[in-house]
């Protein structure tokens, strides 16, 4: 029995298997697509809402110091990750390499995780997305029924489950309809799609840093680094680390790419650049519009949803212009954040369909589009249903943890790979192993150790019932175990 759990798949089996060329999936994605889907998957919510309420609450403007220390930690994860994608450039990422360093069981858990992950990221940027679109409805004088405006049940902090009134939140339904359409016409027109969104945003977020430039109050940035009031996490150094934690969220989505590894025209190279530049690119964004929001706007005044916005409004006719650029950057910038997210979703499950540890009917590939739509289709209605019903406070903390268990593992199994099996090819090579790969698992390990028992006990929920799925199907089924 223990030998069936833990058999491992072997690298060249994986490499061996019928890739995307014969089992369907098609190798349409370039290198600038990679970096391009990168930074679709980043830029979101985290830099149109966190950032401000980071700086007000933590770091004030030394939340820039903050952005420097989580990317820091995100690119140890990341070069563990582009070590990965080029060695096996197949869809599953994570999952995938999983199968190879730990064995059956735990590749389904780390996949069981990622499905968490990337269900609940897309969630929760969906219900996102809903409140910026409702929002925007609004100031331009539309009233959307209140009736299908919002989740339909409400978690209370005595931890009870209300209803509230609501039918359905139908925003952030339609949304994940409509991106699910477009990744069902095939993965080279969601590129296409994503590049339009990426460009929207990116442009949005470089015209208020040029323009924001000249309206930053010096006086607004001094004291650099606020004194602490005492408590941990409330302004001085602690709170450095505190808002590092925070804006870890706003890094979140460069892991998602790895999923599309089976999809890219040249894996091994495009790869590693796709992860890094596409992370660089997003840490200079994240510390530039930082810098400029707490130069225009006190820190103090910034715990508000659309910090942006506020300091567009402070500086007054002058920056009037930008105003409804902005909401629609934050639109187009959260649809692709779904987009992405959803692709990650749907290779996760036709990777572990694959294995025969779902219903076949996933790995279905459609013999036009070249895409896994059953899966495809599967991830729509279950993340439309979870974003219709339920609200973000409770959706947004289940990403972070199932996040930092997949960093976690990458980096560990980076290690144990160079020991296992030293002579494979590795395209691209992580430096400094194992100092980079063991301080990136610490800091994964550090920040989920911060995160409260009530997200904690969800994961040992979602996990059970991953366990209970893969004893009573998945080993059954496993082609591995059943050849
Ligand atoms: N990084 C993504 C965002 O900020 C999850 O929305």
């Amino acid at each position: 029995m223990l030998d069936k759990l833990f058999k491992k798949k072997d690298i060249s089996v994986i490499l061996n298997e019928p890739d995307s060329s014969t089992s369907g999936l098609k190798r349409s994605l370039s290198a600038t697509n990679l970096i391009t889907l990168g930074i679709g998957a980043i830029v979101g919510t985290g830099i149109f809402v966190i950032t401000g309420q980071a700086a007000a609450m933590y770091a004030g403007p030394a939340l820039t110091i903050s952005f420097v220390i989580s990317a820091l930690g995100c690119v140890m994860a990341g070069l563990c990750y582009a070590e990965f994608a080029a060695m096996i450039p197949v869809s599953g990422g994570v999952y995938s390499y999983s199968y190879t360093t730990m064995g059956e069981v735990l590749a389904w858990f780390v996949g069981w995780i990622l499905i968490l992950e990337y269900l609940f990221a897309c969630s929760s940027v969906a219900v996102g997305w809903s409140g910026y679109m409702l929002s925007l409805l609004d100031g331009w004088g539309i009233n959307f029924p209140d009736q299908i405006s919002g989740a339909t049940f409400d978690h209370l902090k005595d931890g009870s489950w209300v209803w509230t009134g609501r039918m359905i939140n139908f925003p952030a339904v339609f949304i994940v309809a409509i991106v699910s359409s477009f990744l069902i016409g095939g993965v080279k027109q969601s590129a296409f799609v994503n590049n339009i969104i990426v460009v929207i945003k990116v442009s949005v977020i470089l015209l208020f840093i040029g323009f924001g430039l000249s309206y930053i109050d010096t006086s607004n940035l001094v004291p650099y680094i606020p004194e602490n009031t005492g408590e941990f996490g409330h302004y001085g150094w602690s709170g450095i680390f505190r808002g590092a934690a925070v804006v870890f969220y706003a890094y979140l989505g460069f892991d998602a790419l790895s999923t599309a590894a089976g999809e890219a025209k040249n894996p091994q190279k495009d790869m590693p650049k796709g992860i890094l530049i596409s992370l660089l690119i997003c840490a200079l964004l994240y510390i530039s519009v930082t810098t400029v929001l707490t130069g225009i706007v006190n820190y103090k005044e910034l715990n508000v949803n659309a910090p942006i916005a506020l300091a567009i409004d402070r500086v007054g006719a002058g920056l009037a212009w930008l105003s409804p650029f902005i909401k629609l950057g934050a639109i187009a910038g959260l649809s692709s954040v779904i987009l992405v997210m959803m692709l990650g979703q749907s290779r996760i499950y036709y990777s572990i369909s694959k294995d025969g540890l779902l219903p076949k009917t996933f790995s279905k590939v459609h013999p036009k589009h070249g895409v896994p739509h059953n899966a495809t289709i599967f991830a729509c209605v279950i993340t439309a249903l979870i974003a219709g019903l339920f609200p973000l406070h409770v959706l947004s903390e289940l990403v972070s943890i199932g996040t930092l268990v997949a960093f976690t593992i990458v980096c560990i199994s980076i290690v144990v790979l160079r020991k296992t099996q030293p002579n494979l090819k590795r395209p691209f090579k992580t430096p400094w192993v194992p100092f980079i790969p063991l301080l990136g698992a610490a800091i994964c390990i550090i920040q989920m150790l911060s995160l409260p028992w009530s997200t904690w006990s969800r994961l040992i929920g979602w996990s059970i019932l991953g366990f209970i799925i893969y004893f009573t199907y998945g080993i059954k089924h496993s082609k591995l175990n059943n050849k």
